[in-house]
């Protein structure tokens, strides 16, 4: 696991719980924007069986990849790390070419974490697969401060708790792997189907202390060192937003997770505009809303020399969440406070894989209060000079 703290490299891998959220459209547009920013940047297409980064990139999907990589041992990396128009950003291309790459196996997943690590650039973006196969895993375990990325539906969001509550069992499990008992234990409760069965995370490192001291004192270390982040994609409406204050809280509560904000984007056509026109989505609307959000993104990424503490230059926003929100409501502010368009009727509200009822009752009620506080909060605001910048990207004068 990379400590970005420590590492001169950020690696930062973009996953989800539900797939289709934007991870995609997310690790372009930064990567772009990063490299902009004078950064030496790769980005890196790891959704082995459903590639589709080249087209973010408004590229075309003839190039040799990791499936190439993976498949042939005549294919070094150098090959495959392919230069992009835009100076400072490399492109590797996943798996389009050869099929057959989605099931790699744990020993590949570490060899290519090893080759990325030795990439002497700034920033190494991961393009995830969504859901939680060891395959995502343990691309997003490669660093400590993993991106999520959600949308404002409960469905979503709820596999985005999911995807957490899976990442830190799976980083336990790494660390117990040797430990045949207490492996055996962190098996048995996430195997188990019962409806509130699994135990919160402080009754789980009790148990696991009740092994051995050490033990206890490294599953707290393992857990506390994990820092994910996420951004919330596609909102329309500011109450939109409110409903990651929930995943917040179920987070920190059941999982023991820090769990930071990077920003929202709101929902925005020209994103599917872009597409079909083969350009990326932040040069097609420079002049959006959303390409400002994804501006200040980035910069947040840039300020921050010790990623994932942050936003260091704002001091009285250290709480990442408050500082987005804050954001967020200066852009609806903005664009008059209108909502983005219509809200979509029926996203089909199923129960996600592995999400008990009492999380869904727990996320809708924290969000209903979050609403409450949120519309006191906006009342109460100042919203000036915080930077929420309509239609100025500072990402045309470069
Ligand atoms: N902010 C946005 N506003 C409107 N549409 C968006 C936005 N972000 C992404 N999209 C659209 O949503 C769809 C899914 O985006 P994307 O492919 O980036 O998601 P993904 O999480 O990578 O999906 P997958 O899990 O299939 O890899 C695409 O059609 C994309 O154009
Ligand atoms: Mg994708």
């Amino acid at each position: 696991m990379i400590f970005c703290e420590q590492a001169r490299r950020k690696f930062i891998p973009i996953a989800s719980g539900k797939g289709g959220v934007g991870k995609s459209m997310l690790t372009a547009n930064l990567g772009i924007l990063l490299a902009a920013y004078g950064k030496r940047t790769v980005v890196v297409d790891l959704d082995l069986g459903g590639s589709n980064l080249h087209t973010y990139l408004g590229l075309k999907n003839t190039r040799l990849g990791i499936g190439n990589f993976l498949q042939s041992k005549d294919i070094g990396f150098e090959r495959i790390l392919q230069e992009t128009e835009h100076p400072n950003l490399w492109f590797v291309p996943g798996d389009v070419l050869v099929s057959g790459t989605a099931a790699i196996t744990a020993a590949q997943r570490r060899g290519l974490i090893r080759r990325l690590e030795k990439l002497d650039v700034d920033f190494v973006l991961l393009d995830l697969g969504s859901g939680t196969h060891h395959n995502v895993m343990d691309f997003f375990l490669a660093s400590n401060c993993g991106v999520l990325v959600t949308n404002p539906q409960s469905p979503s969001v709820l596999n985005a708790y999911g995807f957490l509550k899976n990442a830190v069992f799976r980083e336990l499990q790494r660390r117990f792997s040797s430990h045949k008992k207490i492996s055996e234990y962190l098996k048995s409760i996430q195997n188990d189907s019962q409806p509130n069965a699994t135990p919160k995370l402080t009754e789980i490192v009790e148990r696991i202390r009740k092994f051995g001291k050490s033990h206890g004192a490294v599953a707290e270390e393992v857990v506390s060192a994990l820092k994910p982040f996420v951004v919330v994609n596609m909102i329309r409406t500011i109450e939109d937003f409110t409903i990651v204050n929930g995943l917040r809280e179920l987070t920190e509560r059941n999982l023991m997770l820090d769990l930071g904000c990077l920003g929202a984007l709101f929902h925005d056509e020209a994103v599917v505009l872009s597409l079909r026109e083969q350009k990326p989505f932040i040069e097609a609307a420079e002049q959006s809303f959303t390409a400002a959000q994804l501006n200040r993104i980035a910069q947040k990424l840039l300020q921050s020399p010790r990623f994932p503490e942050m936003p260091l230059s704002l001091e009285e926003y250290a709480d990442s969440f408050e500082l987005a929100q804050i954001e967020t409501a200066n852009d609806f502010e903005r664009r008059g406070g209108e909502p983005v368009s219509e809200t979509e009727p029926g996203s089909g509200v199923s129960m996600p894989e592995g999400i008990q009822d009492s999380d869904l009752v727990a996320l809708i009620s924290a969000q209903k209060q979050e609403i409450e506080d949120l519309k006191t909060t906006i009342r109460n605001l100042t919203l000036g000079g915080q930077g929420a910048p309509g239609g100025q990207t500072g990402f045309g004068g470069r």
